[in-house]
């Protein structure tokens, strides 16, 4: 798409914030689209019951029309508008993960844009922590639908900057606020089904749901490409996505075979843990410790921007054990290497 708009600024960190965040909801209200910050990363708001301004956020991202978006809420009254018939179990969760990194799946009610859905029954949700989103969402109005602000199929943003990147000039404002604390997007969870069903791991754990829905079930797709041709429950996973322009792998095997790997690849860009950066000798981006998955997840989406500045034939990538919120960065990464998987 042509970048013909000119993106307003809003500045919630030097300028003033409550006028910062009427002047986002104005936007929002009168049918634009808005880069808001959130606690996962930051999203391309649009209100979710204008048909037109959803129709503007698909195409600036250059996203396939068959994949929805997830609407935000600021309160639990509106999850009762826009959704139908919630079973006890996706009620609990919210009870439990709201406000936070959390996604459920429900039945439509009727009440957001059709587009926003993608032609589905369902609708996805999430009440975001970030205060921010959640003051812009309320001085709006509306429920806003908000993918991330990024151009599909890239990493996605974790800073203003990473949006301006993507997105200046095909966007109406993009709100600046700090980076997100968490760094990969939410954990979507769909109670449309007989069980509830694992689409896309996050910050919110499996672990974490297991106390209290212990029959989730998990979907392929959180850890395998999904089959060719094969209908997705969450149409989001199916698409190679994250990726960088080098070529990638992902990498499972422990220290010493990583290691023994990459130093016989000197063109080669080895993205690896901090603990094991000393022994690496050709050149490499740390993206924090191998026990420490939330630096793990809070870092990958600008280490995976990185890799792309600096030229290299290939770049291999040391995967994370898929426990808590490893599994999601995990996910990330197989889909970041197109699912070229190397288990060592
Ligand atoms: O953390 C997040 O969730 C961020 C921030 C901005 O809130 N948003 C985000 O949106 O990651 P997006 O559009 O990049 O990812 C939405 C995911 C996609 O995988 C999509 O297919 C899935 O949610 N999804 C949305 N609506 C759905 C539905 N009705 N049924 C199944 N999957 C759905
Ligand atoms: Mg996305």
């Amino acid at each position: 798409m042509e970048k013909t708009l000119k993106t307003e600024r809003i500045d919630l960190l030097q300028g003033d914030y409550e006028k910062g965040v009427q002047r986002a909801a104005q936007i929002l209200r009168e049918g634009g689209i808005v880069a808001i910050p959130t606690e996962t990363v930051y999203g391309l708001a649009a209100d979710a019951t204008n048909d037109a301004a959803i129709a503007k956020v698909f195409a600036a991202k250059g996203r396939p029309q068959d994949n929805p978006l997830i609407v935000h809420i600021a309160g639990f009254e509106t999850l009762y508008e826009i959704s139908a018939d919630l079973p006890q179990s996706a009620v609990s969760c919210a009870e439990k993960f709201w406000p936070g990194p959390f996604t459920m799946v429900v039945k439509s009610s009727g009440k957001v844009a059709n587009s926003v859905s993608a032609g589905l029954q369902t609708v996805a949700v999430r009440m975001p922590l970030d205060n921010a989103a959640r003051d812009i969402i309320a001085a709006s109005g509306r429920p806003l639908a908000a993918p991330s602000a990024n151009i599909s199929g890239s990493p996605s943003p974790t800073s203003a900057r990473h949006v301006i990147n993507d997105l200046d000039g095909l966007i109406d404002a993009v709100v600046i606020s700090q980076d997100c604390a968490v760094g990969v997007e939410s954990t979507v969870v769909s109670f449309a089904g007989d069980l509830p069903r694992l689409l896309r791991p996050g910050a919110v754990t499996l672990e974490q749901l297991r106390e209290i829905i212990p029959d989730i079930a998990v979907d392929t797709a959180v850890l395998s490409e999904p089959e060719k041709g094969a209908k997705a429950a969450s149409p989001g996973m199916k698409y190679k996505h994250y990726a960088p322009k080098t070529e990638t792998f992902l990498i499972e095997g422990d220290s010493k075979d990583f290691t023994e790997l990459v130093n016989q690849k000197p063109d080669c860009l080895a993205v690896c843990f901090d603990e094991e950066s000393e022994k690496i000798r050709i050149r490499k981006i740390c993206y924090g410790s191998a026990n420490d998955g939330k630096t793990l997840a809070n870092k990958l989406f600008s280490v995976l921007r990185q890799v792309d500045e600096i030229p290299a034939k290939a770049v291999y990538i040391h995967a994370p054990s898929k426990n808590g919120i490893g599994l999601a960065v995990y996910n990330r990464l197989i889909r970041a290497a197109g699912f070229k998987v190397i288990v060592l």
